[in-house]
């Protein structure tokens, strides 16, 4: 199929054209990514069969195994059918927010974003491109529906939104996604590529509240919350944030989103993939996502999982993990670790790379 053929290209010309000047090879592969997920959102390749052992239930949701895609790659509903059928556990539409954008632009690059291929990690300034949330979710409100396979919708406050105006129009966001009638809800607090509202715990706290007070206290059918944070989250955060969303009945966390750590991250970095990544961080900012996140991620998985379990909880609250996961050993560990599902976006590109479309039926198959 087209998506394979260009990502078995790509993965040929990926270490020729990393030799290109940095402002060429990430022009290059920012439009590049968009020709790839049109490809790849428009084709529906043979259905994989998963085993109903690898099937997951939380919430009293069912889903086929542990390991959907993260926010982000499917940000304006496409993509339903394609992951079905390649095996998906679930399905994340998302981040959208309350009005239309179209990304961020520096340099005449769009959505700039580029590989570290060596790496296994990748940066993006892309901004929150969407089409807002009535129309997504009008989108996902004419899915037709797959049995064991949840469809979640990610959403955020709009950047140029502030104070009680951001959170009542995310409420709305949330109140169209639930006509909408998805499976379950992902805020993400976390976003480095767009303004936030302050990230100070008291900040966090009046927000999530807010949103407690406003739509999940109010709730008529079952539509799971969670929280999505950064990677870059300090481990004496976590159960501050952790109390923060069990007082105000959230049903789970997500650890995590990309990290702006630039000098970590550096240094584990390819040699090779140093002068594109100094380009990029220097010029956009951006995220750093994939495998320099994967050790970050689980840390933050055991540690909240520990917390959990030392709390008397009365209701079902989940832990997904997100960040570096590319390997069915990944998903293994993230569930030793307490996590009840992962999310992946880097490693599902550079297991696409080798696999296409056989992605999640080689991993679950
Ligand atoms: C190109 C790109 C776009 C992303 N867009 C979003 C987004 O809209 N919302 C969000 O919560 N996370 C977004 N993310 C972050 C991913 O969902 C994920 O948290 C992060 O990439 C770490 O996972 P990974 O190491 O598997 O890539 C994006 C990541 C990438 C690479």
């Amino acid at each position: 199929m087209l998506s394979e053929s260009i990502a078995r290209l790509d993965h040929i010309v990926r270490p020729i054209a990393m030799h290109l000047p940095p402002p060429l090879a990430t022009q290059m592969y920012s439009s590049g990514r968009n020709v790839f997920l049109s490809a790849l959102t428009a084709e529906k390749p043979t259905s994989v069969h998963i085993p109903d052992h690898h099937a997951r239930t939380l919430w009293g949701l069912t889903f086929r195994n542990g390991l959907l895609n993260a926010a982000g790659m499917f940000k304006q509903g496409e993509g339903y059918e394609t992951v079905w059928r390649q095996g998906a556990g679930g399905y994340l539409a998302g981040t959208s927010t309350a009005h239309k954008r179209t990304g961020n632009i520096r340099n005449g690059i769009v959505k700039p974003f580029a590989p570290y291929p060596r790496s296994r990690a990748a940066s993006n300034w892309l901004g929150l491109p969407n089409d807002g949330n009535e129309a997504v979710a009008k989108r996902l409100a004419a899915f037709e529906k797959k049995a064991d396979f949840p469809i979640g919708a990610s959403l955020m406050t709009a950047p140029e939104s502030s104070g009680q105006e951001a959170l009542r129009e995310l409420v709305q966001g949330m109140e169209w996604y639930d006509k909408a009638n998805v499976d379950f809800l992902e805020i993400n607090e976390s976003c480095p590529n767009v303004a936030h509202g302050a990230s100070t715990l008291e900040a966090i706290t009046e927000r999530l509240a807010y949103i407690g007070q406003h739509f999940l206290q109010k709730r008529s059918r079952n539509l799971p919350v969670v929280v999505k944070f950064s990677t870059d989250t300090a481990s004496a955060d976590v159960a501050p944030l952790l109390d923060i969303l069990l007082a105000s009945d959230y049903d789970g966390v997500n650890f995590g989103n990309t990290s702006t750590n630039y000098t970590k991250h550096r240094a584990m970095l390819h040699a090779d993939d140093q002068e594109l990544f100094d380009y990029f961080t220097q010029t956009f900012g951006g995220g750093v996502s994939g495998e320099p996140l994967r050790a970050s991620s689980l840390e933050l998985v055991r540690a909240a999982s520990i917390y959990i379990a030392s709390q008397k909880l009365t209701r079902e609250f989940h832990i997904i993990r997100t960040g570096g996961v590319a390997t069915v050993q990944d998903v293994e560990e993230s569930f030793s670790a307490g996590a009840s599902l992962c999310q992946w976006y880097t490693g599902y590109f550079e297991r696409f790379a080798e696999d296409g479309h056989r992605l999640y039926g080689r991993m679950f198959g």
